[in-house]
């Protein structure tokens, strides 16, 4: 029978009698969708024990990122999780951050550039939070998506830099039929956005294949740029390629390589990326 905890203290009498088989945890931020079922059921192949935190963190948004809009669909969350997770984790926010709370981490290396160009504010809102869920639970491994690929290389960075006993497992992007990577921004599309929205995966493909057929790398994330502007992204942020280890730019793809894009339909904003 899975369980559903609000406070620290709870959680960590939770695991105590559970922590010799292994937890596995999975952070998301609610509005679950079979993205996050495929991590939970990813998290059963690691550990005995299945940890899932929901949580909105508002550090990770910007006055003008509309926190407040943000989907809350805990009964719903449950619902899917029930038979896949264990634990739940749901705290408010006073749980988290309590009055007087005065911490924030910074991490660097892989944050620079790229999504904190557009959101300065969300790698310190990331790591703050994956910090302290993972020093709350103190799992054994924990999974996060490889669609946020920026995100799992600052965890990766800020696990190993604070020496965090964990192990960061990231896991491939799930994808609808024509190739959308899912992702709950997905909902505040349009059909017609939504049509818009298949050809950036499209986009990135072909991207790939001019990269590896030309070697010109600049030629083909600015052939990209042009493309998905005429399909309808307006602005495109960012497509680029780079060192999928630690997201340095390169010239030639002579190590393993990522190709990264951000890019708005209307008033959402989609990422995507993939491996070359
Ligand atoms: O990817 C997410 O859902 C969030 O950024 C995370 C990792 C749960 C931190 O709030």
């Amino acid at each position: 029978m899975m369980k559903t905890v609000t406070t620290v203290a709870e959680l960590r009498a939770a695991l105590a009698p559970l922590r010799q088989n292994g937890i596995a945890m999975v952070p998301t931020m609610g509005a679950l969708h079979a993205g996050h079922v495929s991590l939970v059921s990813e998290a059963r192949s690691h550990a005995d024990t299945v940890l899932v935190s929901i949580f909105v963190n508002p550090a990770q948004f910007a006055p003008h990122e509309d926190f407040a809009a943000s989907p809350r669909t805990l009964d719903a969350d449950l619902e899917r999780l029930a038979g896949a997770a264990d634990l739940v984790f749901a705290p408010n926010t006073r749980e988290i951050y309590p009055d007087g709370f005065a911490t924030t981490i910074t991490v660097g290396g892989p944050s620079a550039g790229l999504e904190t160009d557009f959101r300065p504010h969300f790698f310190a809102g990331v790591a703050t939070i994956v910090a302290k869920l993972l020093i709350a639970a103190a799992p054994n491994v924990a999974l996060f998506g490889e669609k946020d690929y920026q995100q799992l290389l600052v965890v990766r960075q800020l696990v190993r830099d604070l020496a965090l006993p964990v192990q960061i497992i990231g896991a491939p992007t799930l994808r609808e039929a024509d190739g959308l990577a899912l992702s709950s921004r997905n909902a505040y599309l349009s059909a017609a956005e939504r049509g818009i929205a298949a050809r950036l995966n499209v986009i990135l493909k072909d991207a790939i294949a001019q990269a590896r057929a030309m070697g010109n790398l600049r030629a083909a994330e600015s052939q990209a740029i042009t493309a998905l502007t005429q399909v309808g992204f307006a602005p495109v942020d960012y497509v680029t390629i780079r060192d999928a280890q630690d997201l340095a730019p390169i010239a030639t793809l002579d190590r393993p390589a990522r190709i990264l894009a951000a890019a708005r339909i209307g008033k959402t904003r989609l990422i995507d990326n993939m491996a070359l």
